[in-house]
């Protein structure tokens, strides 16, 4: 694993997008796995200005984003579709069947998620994955307990999972109880894994990550073991590992 603490979120969403234009460069047909979520925000505004500016394509890119709420409609604006269309996809170039999402409202949601992992593997599996990271050390929507060999599935969100999302609907009670998320396995198979954080709300989840015991119980303790994941940060998320930072 390598860590990165820059000094704010313009610098970790500049790094970020350096790594993401490089590979993209070297594979116009590379396999992008998305994150939603206040801390993207950012990242894709920077993503959508260097490909305006550099005139980078999406046209053989292939996204496949992480996770999606149950019951909430493609249309909804609090949907994550609704989010990455507002935030990329509507700005960029990208053929519309390159787009992959989980289907929130499927009749069968099991065959909906097996459906997912079917679409990544005949594309060769994600190469680089991009996370975010919840305060309880959650990736996607896996919430600590999630085992480690677990696949694309539905999950209950936790209660503080939906408080903190909660700043995005009109009220708590309107946050779904249930979601759709790649699995923790789902997400190691990614050929590369960024992480980013920033904000001393995450800063515990930063140092659980980094060096608490690799456990179900904080669930980004896992990347540990991916041979190429990037965990970028900012002083604030960084504030609590022990070691001085200059
Ligand atoms: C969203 C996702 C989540 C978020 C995490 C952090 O697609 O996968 O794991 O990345 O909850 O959310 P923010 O960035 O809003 O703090």
């Amino acid at each position: 694993m390598e860590l990165y603490v820059l000094n704010d979120e313009e610098e970790i969403c500049k790094r970020a997008s350096e790594i993401i234009f490089g590979d993209i460069r070297r594979n116009p047909r590379i396999i992008l796995g998305f994150a939603t979520g206040s801390t993207m925000i950012p990242l894709y505004k920077r993503l959508v200005e260097i490909s305006k500016k550099e005139n980078i394509s999406f046209s053989e890119v292939h996204t496949f984003n992480l996770d999606e709420y149950v019951g909430i409609s493609a249309n909804n604006k609090n949907s994550y579709r609704f989010y990455m269309e507002k935030n990329f996809f509507r700005k960029v170039h990208i053929p519309k069947e390159n787009i992959h999402f989980l289907n929130g409202e499927a009749k069968s949601l099991i065959n909906e998620c097996s459906r997912y992992e079917k679409e990544i593997k005949k594309l060769g599996g994600i190469d680089i994955q991009i996370l975010g990271i919840g305060t309880n050390c959650h990736i996607g929507f896996n919430e600590p307990g999630s085992s480690f060999k677990s696949r694309t599935r539905k999950v209950k969100l936790s209660r503080e999972t939906r408080k903190a999302n909660s700043k995005f609907f009109s009220s708590f009670n309107k946050v779904p109880k249930y979601a759709l998320t790649m699995g923790i396995s789902t997400i190691m198979n990614s050929k590369k894994i960024i992480l980013l954080a920033f904000g001393k709300d995450k800063s515990e989840a930063v140092k659980k990550t980094l060096t608490e015991e690799i456990s179900e119980k904080f669930p980004s303790t896992i990347l540990r073991r991916h041979k190429n994941s990037i965990v970028i940060v900012d002083r604030n998320a960084a504030s609590k590992l022990k070691w001085k930072i200059k």
